[in-house]
């Protein structure tokens, strides 16, 4: 995961990669780097822990002023965080500087190589390997012009699995190359206000949104050299010129910002209404249909299909699962969700008539992407839905749809996972269209529902101040569990995974009917339990099997917070916390059934004193 920056122009680099580190300090904060080129010399600086930590160092021992710098923030794959491990590292002749993002697989027998020629290693990371091994490529390389290109080619060409790598060297003034495969790289390209060109790469584009819009996306297995007098050069790994392509970023800065909120978070579960009215814009027609003119999917490929799949990873995983409900009850289509992770090694029964949607707010999400290629390799369609523009699921998929939430800081998923939701219910429904499964009318009623989303989000939203009362009081709690029925219940795991994410208190999501085969068993006296509720105008049983699993938990002790949508009497008596919802039609409840839980967990970890933000142990891709 860990977060890249790298620039090169007449701007001081060390502030530059600074903010651009602290713009993408939510991919990792193990430790946090830079490395400087002043005067011919490389000079590092790196501290364990988060940037602050770095920043300290920097006040007491400043680097040089430069104008090429690289800067690195970790989430520590080989070896620990600490000071050692920290990027950039440097070969061992002191004129190479890398950092690194992903694992370089064959390391070991890399490094053993390397030992064998004399050279001693100063960290336990796989990156530390690349940095000697291109000390040892440049001074082979022929010299002038893309020579430092040239040494990472020849490297890359060694190298297994999965890696961004910036580089720079000291006889190379100037110039900044960078590789990637499987791993995530973009290029800014700006001028200063004298028109003094200058050049950005970055794990993303938050780390240099302050400074230009327009960047170029790299693809796969691709080397690319920034110089200050050369511009923008792009191969691929054997030295064949490639024309990157160029887009214009459609965040700006301030979106990039807390915006006066305490955590990225808290403004993320702010923007939601917004979020889900731009992943809606443009796709509603005025006629009520649904217009996904970006799906690249033919008619007739949507019609052949017989099979869905869903894969995704974590809070979008629990999108999946959402999307499940709607799109089978919308095409009588049959829908498997499965985690990424697990996808690709069970040998799933695929072929050219099943779609496989994969869902990643990144893009970038190793086990996806993985799993999207299995998907291709087996000749099924694959439809991305993603909030990332020029990442690589997206760019490898057969098709896209984005959810133009805007950028996500927070590690914890909020805006990206409604509008995830959002874009599913988009997908069911545009198949549901195509393939006739929906009378023109209906397809027009669930259309205006949708349309309805993004202010019942915001009432819900209006009303969360008792919702943060009841967080402060449960900040001691050991154990809460989560139970919901239907689109409930993923709902209910992801209120688990959110309070476990980022309060680390343990919690678990269930179907409540499972309840009486176990999970019963840990409720105790006080013990909080969760309850989604769905609308009475549900199926009438599953509205009525829950009430009766609320009541199931108050006979034993529970302490019941109910989440149920206005007007809804038949829990009132069996509530000790009544949490009220928007009437929403059922399969779109999800989308304001998950607020509250969201602000919950958000509240409960800010009382218990931890950083929302950036809880221990997480990052994002
Ligand atoms: C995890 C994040 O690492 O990745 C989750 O903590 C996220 O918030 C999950 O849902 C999947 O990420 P993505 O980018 O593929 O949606």
């Amino acid at each position: 995961m860990c977060g890249i920056v790298g620039y090169v122009g007449p701007q001081d680099a060390r502030d530059v990669v600074l903010e651009g580190l602290r713009r993408l300090e939510y991919r990792g904060y193990d430790s946090a780097g830079i490395a400087v080129l002043a005067d011919g010399e490389l000079t590092t600086a790196k501290k364990a822990g988060k940037l602050a930590n770095l920043e300290k160092v920097l006040a007491e021992r400043p680097l040089p002023a430069a104008t090429t710098a690289i800067g690195h923030t970790r989430w520590a794959t080989h070896g620990g965080p600490t000071d050692r491990n920290a990027h950039p590292h440097v070969s061992a002749d002191g004129r190479v500087a890398v950092v690194h993002n992903g694992i370089i697989e064959n390391f070991a027998v890399l490094r053993a190589e390397c030992e064998r020629a004399g050279i001693e290693f100063t960290s336990e990371t796989d990156t530390e390997v690349a940095g000697h091994l291109l000390a040892a490529a440049y001074a082979e390389a022929p010299e002038g012009e893309g020579r430092l290109a040239e040494a990472m080619r020849a490297v890359c060409r060694r190298l297994e699995g999965a890696f961004t790598l910036v580089a720079t060297h000291a006889a190379e003034p100037g110039t900044l190359v960078a590789a990637r495969r499987s791993s995530p790289l973009v290029v800014g390209i700006g001028e200063t206000a004298d028109g003094t060109p200058e050049y950005f790469l970055g794990s993303d584009v938050a780390a240099f949104i302050g400074h230009t819009r327009n960047a170029l996306e790299l693809g796969q297995d691709q080397v690319v050299e920034i110089d200050r007098t050369r511009g923008v050069t792009v191969t691929d790994f054997s030295g064949r010129s490639v024309e990157p392509t160029a887009y214009t970023v459609d965040w700006d800065a301030a979106a990039a910002e807390k915006g006066g909120y305490d955590w990225f978070m808290l403004k993320e579960i702010a923007e939601q209404p917004q979020a889900i009215a731009d992943t809606l814009l443009g796709r509603l027609g005025e006629h009520g249909n649904l217009v996904l003119d970006e799906v690249r999917l033919s008619d007739q490929e949507l019609r052949d299909i017989d099979k869905i799949f869903v894969v995704s990873c974590g809070t979008s995983y629990h999108a999946g699962l959402i999307a499940k409900y709607a799109i089978e009850h919308w095409t009588r289509i049959p829908v498997e969700v499965e985690v990424a992770s697990e996808f690709r090694y069970r040998d799933p029964v695929l072929d050219r008539s099943t779609l496989v949607i994969v869902i990643s707010q990144s893009g970038e999400t190793m086990d996806t992407l993985m799993a999207l290629r299995h998907a291709k390799e087996q000749k099924a369609r694959v439809l991305a839905i993603c909030n990332a523009n020029g990442s690589t699921i997206p760019r490898e998929s057969d098709a896209v749809l984005y959810t133009h939430a805007g950028p996500e800081i927070a590690v914890a998923s909020t805006k990206a996972f409604l509008s995830q939701i959002v874009a599913c219910y988009l997908v069911g429904l545009f198949l549901a269209q195509v393939r006739g499964m929906k009378f023109e009318d209906e397809i027009a009623a669930i259309v205006d529902d949708l349309r309805k989303l993004p202010d019942a989000v915001a009432r819900v939203l209006e009303s969360m101040d008792e919702v943060r009362a009841l967080g402060r009081s449960l900040a001691d709690a050991g154990t809460v569990l989560f139970l919901g029925r239907h689109v409930g219940f993923p709902v209910a795991l992801e209120g688990a995974l959110k309070l476990k994410e980022l309060a680390y208190i343990h919690a678990e999501g269930f179907a409540a009917g499972e309840l009486k085969h176990g999970p019963i068993a840990v409720i105790d006296q006080g013990t909080p339990v969760v309850v989604i509720v769905p609308s009475p105008r549900s199926r009438e049983s599953v509205h009525g099997k829950v009430v009766s699993n609320i009541q199931e938990v108050r006979a034993r002790g529970a302490r019941t917070i109910v989440i149920a949508e206005d007007g809804d009497q038949d829990v009132v008596p069996y509530a000790d916390h009544l949490i009220r919802v928007p009437r929403t039609p059922t399969l779109l409840a999800p989308v304001v059934t998950t607020v509250p839980l969201q602000v919950l967990a958000c509240e409960i970890a800010d009382t218990r004193g931890y950083d929302v933000d950036q809880p221990r142990n997480l990052a994002k891709s």
